[in-house]
């Protein structure tokens, strides 16, 4: 199992899946998440820095977005699709409009240092490369800059075996009675979940590829988990030792 990549077949069929998904975005998600995830979107704004530039990266259709009306926002979503719902959604709230972009994490379009926060909030799962997506975010933030990640949480296989049953056969139920569809693009949340790696791994990535302070808390009731990481403020100890190895 590659808890780090997905093929380009599988992304580019996950991509289709999620597009059809946008008619009942959140209606799922508040079922499979017992209603908490707007609890665990709200720990992801006040982790975030208060002031200047915030990106999100896989902004899907704007369900974040449209919580942080006041801020200097910019979204980012590799399906158009997913951009136009969000963006009609979230501008039509706001007085100075966000920027939506297409892109994705591990190509990103933007600056080096252009953000003071960056957050992702349940599409780090979906990154086809997450080491290289890791390593955009670092190259966009600012010295001193905020990451924060909320996806599913799993601690361990024994928890990660009863996430793939409540996704499966939960989600899956709704999905086919409730909202009436057969074959629901929902069965790539459990394929996407199955392939997750453990709250640790992804712990161990960002401190591998040398983000700061990460820390990472399983969140009430055991569905997700919220990562924290900052980049460094001074000159990173690799760079400084490849400077003085010239
Ligand atoms: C489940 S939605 C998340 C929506 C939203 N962030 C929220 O708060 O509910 C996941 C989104 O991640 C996007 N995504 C998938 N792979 C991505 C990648 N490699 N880089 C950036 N975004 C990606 C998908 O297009 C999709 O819109």
């Amino acid at each position: 199992m590659d808890t780090e990549r997905i093929g380009t077949e599988d992304w580019a069929e996950l991509q289709r899946n999620l597009e059809a998904s946008i008619p009942v975005y959140d209606r799922i998600n508040r079922f499979a998440t017992l209603g908490q995830d707007k609890r665990w979107r709200k720990m992801v704004r006040n982790r975030l820095p208060q002031e200047g530039r915030i990106l999100e990266v896989g902004c899907g259709p704007g369900t974040f977005a449209e919580m942080v009306p006041t801020r200097d926002l910019t979204c980012l979503d590799p399906i158009p699709a997913m951009l136009a719902v969000a963006e009609k959604r979230v501008n039509s709230k706001r007085e100075n409009p966000a920027t939506f972009v297409e892109g994705t994490a591990e190509e990103m379009p933007f600056d080096n240092e252009s953000f003071d926060g960056v957050c992702s909030l349940f599409s780090f799962r979906d990154w086809y490369d997450k080491r290289a997506g890791l390593g955009e975010v670092k190259r966009v933030l600012k010295p001193g800059g905020t990451l924060v990640i909320v996806d599913p949480a799993k601690m361990n296989r024994v928890h990660g075996w009863f996430g793939y049953l409540w996704m499966r056969m939960w989600v899956g139920s709704y999905a086919r009675f409730i909202c009436k569809m057969k074959d629901h693009p929902w069965k790539w949340l459990t394929k996407t979940y199955v392939h997750f790696g453990t709250t640790k791994d992804y712990v161990r990535m960002l401190e591998e590829c040398g983000f700061e302070e990460v820390s990472a808390k399983v969140i009430f009731p055991g569905m997700a988990t919220i990562w924290t990481a900052k980049k460094t403020k001074g000159v990173e100890k690799n760079q400084h030792h490849a400077t003085t190895a010239e």
